[in-house]
Protein backbone atom coordinates (compact mmCIF):
# COMPACT_ATOMS: atom_id res chain seq x y z
CA UNK A 1 0.00 0.00 0.00
CA UNK A 2 1.30 3.48 -0.46
CA UNK A 3 -0.48 5.65 2.15
CA UNK A 4 -1.47 8.80 0.36
CA UNK A 5 -1.96 7.76 -3.22
CA UNK A 6 -4.89 7.73 -4.87
CA UNK A 7 -6.17 3.72 -5.20
CA UNK A 8 -7.95 1.38 -7.11
CA UNK A 9 -9.24 -1.74 -5.58
CA UNK A 10 -10.26 -5.04 -7.41
CA UNK A 11 -11.92 -7.22 -5.88
CA UNK A 12 -10.73 -10.92 -6.91
CA UNK A 13 -13.63 -13.69 -7.70
CA UNK A 14 -11.07 -16.03 -8.98
CA UNK A 15 -10.98 -15.37 -12.95
CA UNK A 16 -7.94 -16.23 -14.82
CA UNK A 17 -7.94 -12.45 -15.83
CA UNK A 18 -8.12 -10.38 -12.41
CA UNK A 19 -4.41 -9.82 -12.27
CA UNK A 20 -4.84 -8.48 -16.30
CA UNK A 21 -6.87 -5.95 -15.00
CA UNK A 22 -3.91 -4.49 -12.24
CA UNK A 23 -1.78 -4.43 -15.26
CA UNK A 24 -4.06 -2.41 -17.60
CA UNK A 25 -4.46 0.00 -14.58
CA UNK A 26 -1.17 0.52 -13.62
CA UNK A 27 0.24 0.78 -17.14
CA UNK A 28 -1.66 3.89 -17.07
CA UNK A 29 -0.50 5.25 -14.31
CA UNK A 30 -3.15 4.82 -11.61
CA UNK A 31 -2.08 2.75 -8.26
CA UNK A 32 -3.71 -0.52 -8.24
CA UNK A 33 -4.27 -3.20 -5.54
CA UNK A 34 -6.17 -6.88 -5.30
CA UNK A 35 -7.78 -7.52 -2.33
CA UNK A 36 -10.06 -10.89 -1.86
CA UNK A 37 -13.05 -11.18 -3.20
CA UNK A 38 -15.28 -11.50 -0.05
CA UNK A 39 -13.04 -9.11 2.34
CA UNK A 40 -14.61 -7.07 4.40
CA UNK A 41 -14.64 -3.48 3.80
CA UNK A 42 -12.92 -2.70 6.60
CA UNK A 43 -10.29 -4.51 5.79
CA UNK A 44 -9.49 -2.42 2.64
CA UNK A 45 -11.13 0.54 2.65
CA UNK A 46 -9.39 3.81 3.58
CA UNK A 47 -9.88 7.36 2.03
CA UNK A 48 -7.33 6.68 -0.41
CA UNK A 49 -9.45 4.43 -2.77
CA UNK A 50 -11.06 6.29 -5.61
CA UNK A 51 -12.84 3.27 -6.81
CA UNK A 52 -13.81 -0.17 -6.83
CA UNK A 53 -13.56 -3.36 -9.88
CA UNK A 54 -15.48 -6.11 -9.06
CA UNK A 55 -13.73 -9.07 -10.60
CA UNK A 56 -15.01 -12.38 -13.03
CA UNK A 57 -15.08 -15.74 -11.67
CA UNK A 58 -15.68 -19.67 -12.75
CA UNK A 59 -18.73 -19.71 -10.57
CA UNK A 60 -22.26 -18.57 -11.01
CA UNK A 61 -24.38 -16.82 -8.75
CA UNK A 62 -27.01 -19.51 -8.40
CA UNK A 63 -24.15 -21.77 -7.12
CA UNK A 64 -24.69 -22.54 -3.47
CA UNK A 65 -21.00 -21.29 -2.57
CA UNK A 66 -21.00 -18.33 -4.87
CA UNK A 67 -18.58 -15.63 -3.89
CA UNK A 68 -20.39 -12.45 -2.70
CA UNK A 69 -18.68 -8.70 -2.09
CA UNK A 70 -19.67 -7.31 1.52
CA UNK A 71 -22.28 -5.50 0.78
CA UNK A 72 -20.68 -2.48 1.68
CA UNK A 73 -19.15 -2.23 -0.90
CA UNK A 74 -21.90 -0.21 -2.72
CA UNK A 75 -22.12 2.35 0.12
CA UNK A 76 -18.45 3.60 0.19
CA UNK A 77 -19.37 6.37 -2.32
CA UNK A 78 -17.04 5.83 -4.52
CA UNK A 79 -17.92 4.29 -8.08
CA UNK A 80 -18.02 0.56 -8.56
CA UNK A 81 -16.99 -1.82 -12.21
CA UNK A 82 -18.52 -5.01 -12.31
CA UNK A 83 -17.22 -7.22 -15.07
CA UNK A 84 -18.78 -10.36 -15.84
CA UNK A 85 -19.51 -12.12 -12.86
CA UNK A 86 -19.11 -8.56 -10.98
CA UNK A 87 -22.13 -7.36 -13.50
CA UNK A 88 -24.09 -10.81 -12.71
CA UNK A 89 -23.67 -10.42 -8.87
CA UNK A 90 -24.75 -7.50 -8.20
CA UNK A 91 -27.76 -7.41 -10.50
CA UNK A 92 -28.54 -10.51 -8.84
CA UNK A 93 -28.54 -8.61 -5.62
CA UNK A 94 -30.60 -5.77 -7.09
CA UNK A 95 -33.10 -8.05 -8.29
CA UNK A 96 -32.40 -8.37 -11.75
CA UNK A 97 -32.75 -11.83 -13.26
CA UNK A 98 -29.74 -13.57 -14.30
CA UNK A 99 -30.55 -16.53 -16.94
CA UNK A 100 -28.48 -19.82 -16.30
CA UNK A 101 -26.81 -21.37 -19.37
CA UNK A 102 -24.76 -24.76 -19.46
CA UNK A 103 -22.66 -23.48 -22.56
CA UNK A 104 -20.28 -20.46 -22.40
CA UNK A 105 -20.29 -17.30 -25.10
CA UNK A 106 -16.80 -17.34 -25.71
CA UNK A 107 -14.39 -15.44 -28.17
CA UNK A 108 -14.87 -12.26 -29.87
CA UNK A 109 -18.64 -10.37 -29.84
CA UNK A 110 -19.35 -7.30 -31.33
CA UNK A 111 -20.74 -4.36 -28.86
CA UNK A 112 -22.98 -1.36 -29.80
CA UNK A 113 -23.17 1.38 -27.81
CA UNK A 114 -27.35 2.51 -27.57
CA UNK A 115 -26.37 5.50 -24.86
CA UNK A 116 -23.70 7.76 -23.81
CA UNK A 117 -21.16 6.84 -20.61
CA UNK A 118 -17.99 8.03 -19.29
CA UNK A 119 -17.12 4.74 -19.23
CA UNK A 120 -16.87 4.71 -23.27
CA UNK A 121 -15.86 7.97 -23.81
CA UNK A 122 -13.42 7.89 -26.77
CA UNK A 123 -14.36 5.03 -28.42
CA UNK A 124 -16.54 4.09 -31.45
CA UNK A 125 -20.30 3.05 -31.23
CA UNK A 126 -19.10 -0.02 -32.18
CA UNK A 127 -15.99 -2.05 -31.15
CA UNK A 128 -15.13 -5.63 -30.77
CA UNK A 129 -15.24 -7.14 -27.40
CA UNK A 130 -14.13 -10.51 -25.83
CA UNK A 131 -16.70 -12.33 -23.66
CA UNK A 132 -16.03 -15.68 -21.57
CA UNK A 133 -19.46 -15.96 -19.33
CA UNK A 134 -22.22 -19.17 -19.07
CA UNK A 135 -24.77 -16.31 -17.21
CA UNK A 136 -25.33 -13.19 -19.02
CA UNK A 137 -28.11 -10.26 -17.50
CA UNK A 138 -32.00 -11.63 -18.39
CA UNK A 139 -33.71 -8.59 -16.76
CA UNK A 140 -32.22 -5.76 -15.27
CA UNK A 141 -32.91 -4.85 -11.70
CA UNK A 142 -34.88 -1.55 -11.44
CA UNK A 143 -33.38 1.72 -11.81
CA UNK A 144 -30.71 0.05 -14.27
CA UNK A 145 -30.03 1.51 -17.89
CA UNK A 146 -28.80 -0.70 -20.52
CA UNK A 147 -25.85 1.63 -22.32
CA UNK A 148 -24.75 -0.79 -24.93
CA UNK A 149 -25.32 -4.18 -26.50
CA UNK A 150 -24.05 -7.34 -27.97
CA UNK A 151 -24.48 -8.57 -31.55
CA UNK A 152 -25.76 -11.64 -29.26
CA UNK A 153 -28.81 -9.14 -27.82
CA UNK A 154 -26.93 -9.75 -24.57
CA UNK A 155 -26.38 -6.64 -22.27
CA UNK A 156 -22.80 -5.93 -22.49
CA UNK A 157 -22.60 -2.34 -20.82
CA UNK A 158 -25.32 -1.46 -17.75
CA UNK A 159 -25.30 0.97 -15.43
CA UNK A 160 -26.69 1.92 -12.10
CA UNK A 161 -26.66 5.33 -11.07
CA UNK A 162 -28.32 5.10 -7.45
CA UNK A 163 -25.35 2.35 -6.77
CA UNK A 164 -22.80 4.76 -8.72
CA UNK A 165 -22.03 1.24 -10.58
CA UNK A 166 -21.36 0.54 -14.20
CA UNK A 167 -20.96 -3.34 -15.29
CA UNK A 168 -19.66 -4.59 -18.33
CA UNK A 169 -20.50 -8.42 -19.80
CA UNK A 170 -17.20 -8.65 -21.42
CA UNK A 171 -13.74 -8.99 -20.11
CA UNK A 172 -11.67 -5.02 -21.10
CA UNK A 173 -8.48 -6.27 -19.58
CA UNK A 174 -7.95 -8.86 -22.27
CA UNK A 175 -5.69 -7.63 -25.47
CA UNK A 176 -8.86 -8.76 -27.42
CA UNK A 177 -11.24 -6.92 -26.59
CA UNK A 178 -10.55 -3.30 -28.74
CA UNK A 179 -9.39 -0.58 -26.25
CA UNK A 180 -10.43 -2.29 -23.40
CA UNK A 181 -7.39 -0.47 -21.38
CA UNK A 182 -9.02 2.91 -22.64
CA UNK A 183 -12.16 1.51 -20.69
CA UNK A 184 -10.33 0.42 -17.83
CA UNK A 185 -8.60 4.11 -17.86
CA UNK A 186 -12.14 5.82 -18.45
CA UNK A 187 -13.01 4.26 -15.33
CA UNK A 188 -10.04 5.30 -13.66
CA UNK A 189 -9.07 8.37 -14.36
CA UNK A 190 -12.31 9.68 -15.27
CA UNK A 191 -15.35 8.47 -13.34
CA UNK A 192 -13.85 8.17 -10.41
CA UNK A 193 -11.32 10.86 -10.64
CA UNK A 194 -8.21 8.86 -9.55
CA UNK A 195 -4.88 10.83 -10.10
CA UNK A 196 -2.19 9.04 -12.02
CA UNK A 197 0.69 8.93 -9.49
CA UNK A 198 1.80 5.53 -9.88
CA UNK A 199 5.14 5.06 -11.10
CA UNK A 200 8.13 2.64 -10.39
CA UNK A 201 10.31 5.67 -9.79
CA UNK A 202 7.57 7.49 -7.42
CA UNK A 203 6.90 3.62 -5.88
CA UNK A 204 11.50 3.49 -5.38
CA UNK A 205 10.95 5.73 -2.53
CA UNK A 206 8.21 3.85 -0.48
CA UNK A 207 10.00 0.96 -0.97
CA UNK A 208 13.17 1.78 0.19
CA UNK A 209 11.49 3.64 3.61
CA UNK A 210 9.58 0.06 3.84
CA UNK A 211 13.10 -1.82 3.72
CA UNK A 212 14.87 0.21 6.21
CA UNK A 213 12.04 0.05 8.19
CA UNK A 214 12.11 -3.98 8.61
CA UNK A 215 16.13 -4.70 8.23
CA UNK A 216 17.56 -1.97 10.53
CA UNK A 217 21.06 -2.71 11.02
CA UNK A 218 20.56 -6.66 10.54
CA UNK A 219 22.37 -8.39 7.76
CA UNK A 220 20.48 -9.51 4.56
CA UNK A 221 21.03 -12.53 2.38
CA UNK A 222 19.52 -13.18 -0.71
CA UNK A 223 20.36 -16.28 -2.93
CA UNK A 224 21.03 -14.76 -6.79
CA UNK A 225 19.57 -17.46 -9.70
CA UNK A 226 20.78 -15.04 -12.34
CA UNK A 227 17.53 -14.23 -13.46
CA UNK A 228 15.64 -11.08 -13.43
CA UNK A 229 13.79 -10.97 -9.95
CA UNK A 230 16.61 -11.82 -7.53
CA UNK A 231 19.14 -9.64 -9.45
CA UNK A 232 16.63 -6.79 -8.79
CA UNK A 233 16.37 -7.65 -5.67
CA UNK A 234 20.30 -7.36 -5.68
CA UNK A 235 19.87 -4.13 -6.96
CA UNK A 236 17.59 -2.71 -4.45
CA UNK A 237 19.00 -3.54 -1.13
CA UNK A 238 22.34 -2.26 -2.37
CA UNK A 239 20.80 0.96 -3.41
CA UNK A 240 19.10 0.92 -0.02
CA UNK A 241 21.07 -0.58 2.63
CA UNK A 242 24.74 -0.20 3.64
CA UNK A 243 26.89 -2.86 1.19
CA UNK A 244 28.25 -4.47 4.24
CA UNK A 245 24.70 -4.98 5.37
CA UNK A 246 24.29 -7.22 2.17
CA UNK A 247 24.88 -10.85 1.48
CA UNK A 248 24.49 -12.29 -2.03
CA UNK A 249 24.98 -15.75 -2.80
CA UNK A 250 25.13 -17.36 -6.06
CA UNK A 251 25.54 -21.25 -6.26
CA UNK A 252 26.95 -22.10 -9.63
CA UNK A 253 25.66 -26.01 -10.12
CA UNK A 254 27.73 -26.02 -13.10
CA UNK A 255 24.44 -26.25 -15.03
CA UNK A 256 24.10 -22.38 -15.62
CA UNK A 257 24.23 -20.86 -19.32
CA UNK A 258 27.20 -19.52 -21.28
CA UNK A 259 29.05 -16.56 -19.26
CA UNK A 260 25.77 -16.38 -17.03
CA UNK A 261 28.16 -16.22 -13.87
CA UNK A 262 30.42 -14.18 -14.93
CA UNK A 263 28.21 -11.59 -15.97
CA UNK A 264 26.17 -11.70 -12.81
CA UNK A 265 28.97 -11.16 -10.65
CA UNK A 266 30.31 -8.21 -12.81
CA UNK A 267 27.19 -6.69 -12.81
CA UNK A 268 26.42 -6.99 -9.24
CA UNK A 269 29.91 -5.58 -7.93
CA UNK A 270 29.37 -2.98 -10.78
CA UNK A 271 26.22 -1.87 -8.24
CA UNK A 272 28.64 -1.59 -4.74
CA UNK A 273 28.18 -5.61 -3.83
CA UNK A 274 30.93 -5.68 -1.47
CA UNK A 275 29.69 -9.77 -0.07
CA UNK A 276 29.58 -11.55 -3.02
CA UNK A 277 29.64 -15.02 -2.25
CA UNK A 278 30.01 -17.15 -5.77
CA UNK A 279 29.91 -20.65 -4.66
CA UNK A 280 31.68 -23.20 -7.32
CA UNK A 281 29.70 -26.62 -6.88
CA UNK A 282 30.07 -27.70 -10.69
CA UNK A 283 31.64 -31.24 -9.48
CA UNK A 284 29.36 -31.76 -6.80
CA UNK A 285 26.60 -31.36 -9.09
CA UNK A 286 28.05 -33.19 -11.86
CA UNK A 287 29.54 -36.38 -9.74
CA UNK A 288 25.62 -36.27 -8.03
CA UNK A 289 24.35 -36.50 -11.70
CA UNK A 290 26.73 -39.06 -12.85
CA UNK A 291 24.75 -42.16 -14.95
CA UNK A 292 21.19 -41.16 -14.01
CA UNK A 293 18.81 -40.31 -17.34
CA UNK A 294 15.85 -40.31 -15.69
CA UNK A 295 14.30 -36.78 -15.65
CA UNK A 296 12.46 -36.74 -12.49
CA UNK A 297 15.32 -38.62 -10.51
CA UNK A 298 17.57 -35.36 -12.23
CA UNK A 299 15.24 -32.72 -10.73
CA UNK A 300 15.29 -34.13 -7.03
CA UNK A 301 18.93 -34.51 -6.97
CA UNK A 302 19.47 -31.05 -8.12
CA UNK A 303 16.94 -29.65 -5.87
CA UNK A 304 18.03 -31.58 -3.13
CA UNK A 305 21.71 -30.81 -3.63
CA UNK A 306 21.11 -27.42 -4.13
CA UNK A 307 19.55 -27.54 -0.79
CA UNK A 308 22.05 -29.07 1.03
CA UNK A 309 24.85 -26.79 -0.51
CA UNK A 310 22.91 -23.51 0.78
CA UNK A 311 22.82 -24.77 4.19
CA UNK A 312 26.41 -25.43 3.98
CA UNK A 313 27.97 -22.55 2.48
CA UNK A 314 25.17 -20.09 4.07
CA UNK A 315 26.14 -21.28 7.82
CA UNK A 316 29.72 -21.22 6.95
CA UNK A 317 29.34 -17.62 6.13
CA UNK A 318 26.43 -15.89 8.51
CA UNK A 319 25.97 -16.83 11.85
CA UNK A 320 23.40 -14.72 14.39
CA UNK A 321 20.31 -13.07 13.20
CA UNK A 322 19.96 -11.88 9.71
CA UNK A 323 17.39 -11.73 7.30
CA UNK A 324 16.19 -13.37 3.91
CA UNK A 325 15.48 -11.74 0.82
CA UNK A 326 13.11 -12.94 -1.63
CA UNK A 327 12.38 -12.09 -5.23
CA UNK A 328 8.74 -13.01 -4.73
CA UNK A 329 6.00 -10.91 -7.25
CA UNK A 330 2.87 -9.97 -6.72
CA UNK A 331 1.71 -12.72 -9.20
CA UNK A 332 3.15 -15.13 -7.19
CA UNK A 333 0.99 -14.03 -4.03
CA UNK A 334 -2.33 -14.12 -5.77
CA UNK A 335 -1.49 -17.19 -7.26
CA UNK A 336 -0.69 -19.21 -4.03
CA UNK A 337 -4.08 -17.63 -3.01
CA UNK A 338 -2.45 -14.64 -0.62
CA UNK A 339 -4.54 -11.58 -1.97
CA UNK A 340 -7.66 -13.29 -3.80
CA UNK A 341 -10.78 -15.64 -3.34
CA UNK A 342 -8.88 -17.57 -5.58
CA UNK A 343 -7.03 -21.12 -4.89
CA UNK A 344 -3.51 -21.94 -6.38
CA UNK A 345 -3.61 -21.99 -9.81
CA UNK A 346 0.53 -22.44 -10.26
CA UNK A 347 3.04 -23.18 -7.59
CA UNK A 348 6.37 -21.84 -8.78
CA UNK A 349 8.96 -24.80 -8.64
CA UNK A 350 11.57 -23.78 -7.61
CA UNK A 351 14.17 -25.17 -5.26
CA UNK A 352 14.16 -22.22 -2.70
CA UNK A 353 10.32 -22.77 -1.95
CA UNK A 354 10.94 -26.04 -0.99
CA UNK A 355 14.08 -25.27 1.45
CA UNK A 356 14.00 -25.50 5.03
CA UNK A 357 16.03 -21.83 5.47
CA UNK A 358 13.11 -20.15 3.64
CA UNK A 359 10.61 -21.91 5.53
CA UNK A 360 12.67 -21.51 8.80
CA UNK A 361 12.93 -17.71 7.84
CA UNK A 362 9.36 -17.00 7.00
CA UNK A 363 8.03 -18.67 10.53
CA UNK A 364 11.01 -16.09 12.70
CA UNK A 365 9.16 -13.26 10.28
CA UNK A 366 12.37 -12.84 9.05
CA UNK A 367 11.91 -12.67 4.96
CA UNK A 368 11.79 -9.72 2.78
CA UNK A 369 10.00 -9.58 -0.10
CA UNK A 370 11.22 -6.33 -1.75
CA UNK A 371 8.95 -7.32 -5.29
CA UNK A 372 5.99 -8.45 -3.84
CA UNK A 373 4.15 -5.63 -5.22
CA UNK A 374 4.88 -5.71 -8.19
CA UNK A 375 4.47 -7.57 -11.59
CA UNK A 376 6.60 -8.49 -13.70
CA UNK A 377 7.02 -5.44 -16.13
CA UNK A 378 7.33 -3.25 -13.59
CA UNK A 379 10.03 -5.46 -11.99
CA UNK A 380 12.06 -4.73 -15.45
CA UNK A 381 11.35 -1.33 -15.24
CA UNK A 382 12.99 -1.04 -11.80
CA UNK A 383 15.60 -2.98 -12.38
CA UNK A 384 16.67 -0.63 -15.46
CA UNK A 385 15.71 2.66 -12.91
CA UNK A 386 18.69 0.75 -10.99
CA UNK A 387 21.24 0.62 -13.09
CA UNK A 388 21.36 -3.32 -13.97
CA UNK A 389 22.18 -4.04 -17.99
CA UNK A 390 19.34 -4.51 -20.06
CA UNK A 391 20.95 -8.04 -20.97
CA UNK A 392 20.46 -9.33 -17.40
CA UNK A 393 16.72 -7.05 -17.08
CA UNK A 394 15.39 -8.45 -20.41
CA UNK A 395 16.61 -12.42 -20.09
CA UNK A 396 14.38 -15.25 -20.91
CA UNK A 397 13.40 -17.33 -18.12
CA UNK A 398 15.09 -20.25 -16.83
CA UNK A 399 14.09 -23.38 -15.41
CA UNK A 400 15.92 -23.72 -12.17
CA UNK A 401 17.14 -27.10 -12.54
CA UNK A 402 18.95 -25.40 -15.45
CA UNK A 403 21.09 -27.39 -18.13
CA UNK A 404 19.83 -30.46 -15.86
CA UNK A 405 16.90 -30.52 -17.89
CA UNK A 406 17.62 -29.57 -21.15
CA UNK A 407 20.36 -32.26 -21.48
CA UNK A 408 18.47 -35.11 -22.48
CA UNK A 409 20.06 -38.65 -20.92
CA UNK A 410 23.34 -38.11 -18.86
CA UNK A 411 24.66 -34.93 -17.80
CA UNK A 412 28.28 -35.07 -18.57
CA UNK A 413 30.66 -32.01 -18.37
CA UNK A 414 31.31 -32.50 -21.95
CA UNK A 415 27.67 -32.64 -22.93
CA UNK A 416 27.21 -29.30 -20.88
CA UNK A 417 30.09 -27.59 -22.40
CA UNK A 418 28.46 -28.74 -25.82
CA UNK A 419 25.08 -27.59 -25.12
CA UNK A 420 26.02 -24.24 -23.23
CA UNK A 421 28.46 -23.19 -26.66
CA UNK A 422 24.91 -23.95 -28.91
CA UNK A 423 22.60 -21.90 -26.42
CA UNK A 424 25.04 -19.25 -26.48
CA UNK A 425 25.27 -19.21 -30.51
CA UNK A 426 21.18 -19.40 -30.53
CA UNK A 427 20.62 -16.43 -28.11
CA UNK A 428 23.65 -14.36 -29.71
CA UNK A 429 21.87 -14.91 -32.94
CA UNK A 430 18.89 -14.00 -32.07
CA UNK A 431 19.82 -10.27 -30.06
CA UNK A 432 22.22 -9.84 -34.08
CA UNK A 433 18.56 -10.40 -35.83
CA UNK A 434 16.91 -8.03 -33.29
CA UNK A 435 14.78 -10.91 -32.39
CA UNK A 436 15.26 -11.55 -28.57
CA UNK A 437 13.03 -9.39 -27.17
CA UNK A 438 9.82 -10.51 -29.74
CA UNK A 439 10.41 -14.16 -28.00
CA UNK A 440 8.99 -15.47 -24.41
CA UNK A 441 11.63 -17.89 -24.16
CA UNK A 442 14.15 -19.41 -26.67
CA UNK A 443 16.98 -22.10 -26.08
CA UNK A 444 18.73 -25.11 -26.88
CA UNK A 445 18.10 -28.86 -26.15
CA UNK A 446 20.99 -31.40 -26.29
CA UNK A 447 19.29 -34.50 -27.24
CA UNK A 448 20.07 -38.74 -26.01
CA UNK A 449 20.91 -39.79 -29.70
CA UNK A 450 23.60 -39.49 -32.25
CA UNK A 451 22.64 -39.38 -35.88
CA UNK A 452 24.23 -39.64 -39.20
CA UNK A 453 26.37 -37.35 -41.08
CA UNK A 454 29.52 -36.80 -43.10
CA UNK A 455 32.54 -35.26 -42.50
CA UNK A 456 35.16 -34.92 -45.23
CA UNK A 457 34.82 -38.15 -46.81
CA UNK A 458 33.61 -40.39 -43.70
CA UNK A 459 30.88 -41.12 -42.08
CA UNK A 460 29.96 -39.63 -38.94
CA UNK A 461 27.67 -39.95 -35.73
CA UNK A 462 27.34 -36.62 -34.40
CA UNK A 463 25.55 -35.08 -31.64
CA UNK A 464 22.04 -33.46 -32.24
CA UNK A 465 20.48 -30.28 -31.36
CA UNK A 466 17.22 -28.93 -31.08
CA UNK A 467 16.44 -25.61 -31.20
CA UNK A 468 13.06 -24.22 -29.22
CA UNK A 469 11.16 -20.47 -29.13
CA UNK A 470 7.98 -19.82 -28.08
CA UNK A 471 5.85 -17.07 -27.48
CA UNK A 472 3.72 -16.74 -24.27
CA UNK A 473 2.22 -14.28 -21.56
CA UNK A 474 2.76 -16.43 -18.65
CA UNK A 475 4.13 -19.76 -19.95
CA UNK A 476 0.83 -21.89 -18.72
CA UNK A 477 0.31 -21.95 -22.93
CA UNK A 478 3.04 -21.08 -25.46
CA UNK A 479 2.78 -21.05 -29.44
CA UNK A 480 5.81 -21.52 -31.12
CA UNK A 481 7.90 -18.50 -32.56
CA UNK A 482 7.95 -18.51 -36.44
CA UNK A 483 11.26 -18.06 -37.77
CA UNK A 484 12.11 -16.95 -41.66
CA UNK A 485 13.71 -20.30 -43.00
CA UNK A 486 16.79 -18.43 -43.61
CA UNK A 487 17.57 -17.90 -40.03
CA UNK A 488 17.34 -21.39 -38.89
CA UNK A 489 19.50 -22.25 -41.96
CA UNK A 490 22.62 -19.81 -41.37
CA UNK A 491 22.36 -21.02 -37.22
CA UNK A 492 22.17 -24.85 -38.13
CA UNK A 493 25.46 -24.50 -40.23
CA UNK A 494 27.39 -21.81 -37.34
CA UNK A 495 26.24 -24.21 -34.67
CA UNK A 496 27.46 -27.47 -36.85
CA UNK A 497 30.48 -25.57 -37.99
CA UNK A 498 31.71 -24.28 -34.44
CA UNK A 499 30.75 -27.24 -32.50
CA UNK A 500 32.09 -30.38 -34.18
CA UNK A 501 30.19 -33.03 -31.95
CA UNK A 502 27.40 -31.44 -33.41
CA UNK A 503 26.24 -33.02 -36.89
CA UNK A 504 22.65 -32.14 -36.85
CA UNK A 505 20.13 -29.31 -36.05
CA UNK A 506 16.59 -29.31 -35.77
CA UNK A 507 13.38 -27.10 -34.77
CA UNK A 508 10.62 -27.67 -32.70
CA UNK A 509 7.63 -27.29 -33.73
CA UNK A 510 5.30 -28.21 -31.01
CA UNK A 511 2.78 -25.94 -29.33
CA UNK A 512 2.12 -25.81 -25.69
CA UNK A 513 -0.38 -27.95 -25.27
CA UNK A 514 -0.11 -30.61 -25.84
CA UNK A 515 3.77 -30.06 -25.32
CA UNK A 516 5.64 -28.69 -22.11
CA UNK A 517 7.72 -25.79 -22.91
CA UNK A 518 11.16 -27.56 -21.46
CA UNK A 519 11.82 -31.04 -23.01
CA UNK A 520 12.08 -32.97 -19.62
P1 LIG B 1 6.97 -26.16 -18.92
O1 LIG B 1 8.13 -26.95 -19.41
O2 LIG B 1 6.30 -26.76 -17.72
O3 LIG B 1 7.59 -24.76 -18.44
O4 LIG B 1 5.97 -25.84 -20.02
C1 LIG B 1 6.85 -23.60 -18.11
C2 LIG B 1 7.83 -22.55 -17.64
O5 LIG B 1 8.42 -22.96 -16.39
C3 LIG B 1 9.83 -23.10 -16.52
N1 LIG B 1 10.20 -24.31 -15.77
C4 LIG B 1 10.76 -24.29 -14.55
N2 LIG B 1 11.13 -23.27 -13.75
N3 LIG B 1 11.93 -24.79 -12.15
C5 LIG B 1 11.73 -23.52 -12.56
O6 LIG B 1 12.08 -22.59 -11.83
C6 LIG B 1 11.59 -25.88 -12.88
O7 LIG B 1 11.79 -27.02 -12.48
C7 LIG B 1 10.98 -25.60 -14.15
N4 LIG B 1 10.51 -26.39 -15.14
C8 LIG B 1 10.04 -25.59 -16.12
C9 LIG B 1 10.09 -23.23 -18.01
O8 LIG B 1 11.40 -22.81 -18.35
C10 LIG B 1 9.01 -22.35 -18.59
O9 LIG B 1 9.38 -20.98 -18.52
Amino acid sequence: MNPGMDRIVILDFGSQTTHLIGRRIRERGVYAEIVSGTAPVDQWFDGDVRGIILSGSPASVYDSDAPRPDPRVYEQNVPVLGICYGLQVTAHLQGGEISRSESREYGPAPVEAVSNSPLLQGLSSRFVSWMSHGDALKRLPSGAREIAVSGHGVSAVVEIPELSFVGLQFHPEVTHTEQGGLILDNFATGVCSARRQWSVENYLETLQEDILRRVEDRPVLLLISGGVDSSVVAATLLRTLKPEQVHLMYIDTGLMRKNESVEIGAALKRLGARHLYLVDAEERFLTALAGVIDPEEKRHIIGDLFITVQEKEVSRRLTGEYLLAQGTLYTDLIESGHGTGNAAKRIKSHHNVASPLVQAKREAGLVVEPLAALYKDEVRDLGRLLGLPEEIVGRHPFPGPGLGVRILGEVTQERCVILREADALYVQALRDAGLYDEIWQAFAVLLPIRSVGVAGDRRAYGDVIALRAITSRDGMTADVYGFQPEFLRNLAASITNRIPQVGRVVYDCSGKPPATIEWE
